[in-house]
């Protein structure tokens, strides 16, 4: 049977503020985005997911809905987004866009109507006369008193981002009208915005109270929500050739079964976060100390578990998290850990997904300023910590390893002002490395990030069994070694990694002593029968 295309193809996901400024006003844009197209089409990616673009007034960098049909001024026109959907089409490539459902910007008609107590939006969020112990995903509490309503509503993220009430058959009527609309448009799916959490217990029961994310047990994949998204499914997106891809916090593959289980298609697949605990407890201001093998056990538990049943994605890196080098590789080994982590991850069964820059290895920007941050969930974190008694000190070093500006400095261009993001002031500061790493001295050299990337999209087109084939975990016990075998029909596919920066002898590697590999990220590299700092190699078998 034919694998369905979001299958087969590799996403590119774009932040639109970040990636490419047009008209030299520091700020991303669709005009930008059309003038990079070459740039997608020589990727060699099948699919683009722009985080959102609609009209916000920018509390959470569009994660704020104001208006979900029309485009955020800076950003361009509705005639511009129709004209990249339409190139992008024309260069084969589809168009995903965000859904951010959970809940719309606080200058959202709807809930300025809300707020006023008109009989139509009354019940369009959630409203109490008291507060309760919720905490947001920002710190702080998750209720904000309104002083015209003279209740509270609840927001699990900013106060300007109030929470829409699921339960209210108009909300879901006005959200599946919404999908429609662009749909009809010839967009070709949705990435939903922290959808597990969209429907909430009845009366939102008081919290057992949690360091972090109190009221969790009260929203996160509450039953209700299979109702919700099944009607969105069945009344919406099983009528279009598209799919979904649910970000799902906290969520263990036997929840994230009861959405994407072949039988059940509520959403196509989701987001997991496991992998991106592996240097952090539960939530990642809790930092620990990265170890590989911490990254190693979910990524192997989510291929197993997940296996015949649905489909996993394959990611790294968004505009939530640092840049995957900075986290997980070694700066010795700059490009070595680099083409490693895209070897390890992308080999593995599912749809890859990869951010902004990540191909070029942009590395987290670390800024030691307060003041040169913008996010919003980085300046409530700082003070959240600061009330509990952290010092400055120790927030700053938080912050410069996890804030979620370290991935959203502008994109890298080349090493003319600015990165050759704008002919300004960008909204972020540009990182300061740019002169160093950047697409045009990556596309100058044969063996860079870039070029590896470019191979492994290509393998993945030219290879069915990346995409398809069964995965076995080999050696899983072992600390530094990484590696699987994936199977199908008369092939089998080895990817070997040394995790480590300390060279590694296994016999494993003696195997394949002869055998030229597919891929390699040593260049020139002879077999030696010792895997050197990061070294990555994939061999394909015939049985
Ligand atoms: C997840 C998004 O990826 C993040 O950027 C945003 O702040 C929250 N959801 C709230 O929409």
């Amino acid at each position: 049977m034919k694998s369905p295309w979001y299958h087969e193809r590799i996403v590119y996901q774009i932040y639109p503020r970040s990636f490419q400024d047009s008209n030299a006003d520091g700020i991303g844009d669709i005009r930008g985005i059309i003038n990079r197209i070459p740039y997608l089409i020589s990727l060699g990616i099948g699919i683009v997911w722009l985080s959102p673009i609609y009209v916000s007034p920018n509390d959470d960098n569009g994660y704020d809905i104001a208006d979900y049909r029309n485009i955020q001024k800076e950003f361009g026109t509705l005639d511009d987004f129709k004209e990249l959907l339409a190139k992008l089409h024309q260069s084969g490539i589809k168009l995903i866009m965000d859904l951010v459902v959970n809940h719309t910007s606080d200058e959202h008609p709807w809930f300025k109507a809300s707020a006023e107590g008109d009989p139509k939006y009354k019940d369009y969020y959630h409203w109490q006369k008291t507060k309760n112990n919720w905490s947001s995903f920002f710190g702080g509490e998750a209720w904000t008193y309104h002083p015209k309503r003279k209740e509270y509503y609840l927001h699990l993220f900013s106060k300007k981002q109030p929470d829409l009430n699921w339960d209210n058959n108009e909300v879901r009527e006005e959200v599946g009208a919404i999908c429609r609309y662009w749909l009809d448009m010839g967009v070709d799916g949705f990435r939903a915005d922290v959808i597990n959490i969209i429907a909430k217990a009845d009366n939102l029961p008081k919290a057992k109270p949690q360091i972090a994310l109190s009221g969790r047990e009260h929203y996160l994949n509450n039953p209700k929500i299979h109702r919700y998204l099944g009607e969105l499914r069945d009344e919406v997106f099983s009528k279009y050739d598209c799919f979904t891809v649910g970000e799902t916090v906290l969520i263990t593959p036997k929840q994230a079964l009861s959405y994407i289980d072949k039988d059940i298609r509520e959403l196509d697949m989701v987001f997991q976060f496991d992998h991106m605990g592996a240097d952090n407890y539960f939530v990642k201001w809790f930092m620990k100390k990265f170890r590989p093998i911490n990254l190693k056990k979910p990524l192997s538990k989510w291929q197993n578990a997940i296996g015949d049943r649905g489909w996993n994605t394959l990611y790294l890196e968004n505009h939530d998290q640092p840049r995957s080098v900075s986290r997980f590789g070694h700066p010795d080994y700059y490009e070595q850990s680099a083409t490693m982590l895209a070897t390890m991850i992308y080999f593995q069964k599912g749809t890859p997904f990869i951010y902004q820059g990540q191909e070029i290895g942009m590395l987290n920007a670390s800024f030691g300023n307060l003041d040169d941050y913008e996010d919003i969930e980085t300046h409530n974190i700082y003070k959240t910590g600061r009330k509990l008694g952290m010092s400055h000190k120790r927030m700053m070093k938080k912050i410069m390893m996890m804030s979620r500006d370290n991935a959203r400095t502008p994109m890298q261009w080349d090493d003319s002002v600015n990165a050759g993001f704008t002919s300004s002031e960008p909204w972020l500061k540009v990182n300061p490395n740019y002169k160093t790493i950047n697409v045009l001295k990556n596309q100058t050299q044969t063996n860079s990030i870039l070029a590896y990337y470019r191979k492994i999209i290509a393998l993945r087109k030219e290879h069915e069994i990346i995409i398809n084939g069964d995965y076995e975990d080999l050696y899983f016990k072992h600390k530094r070694l990484y590696a699987y075998r994936r199977t199908f029909k008369d092939e089998q596919l080895y990817v070997i990694m040394n995790f480590s920066s300390k060279p590694l002898r296994h016999s494993l590697v003696d195997e394949f002593k002869g055998l030229e590999p597919l891929l390699h990220n040593y260049p020139g590299k002879v077999f030696d029968g010792i895997l050197s700092p990061y070294e990555a190699l994939v061999y394909l078998v015939k049985k």
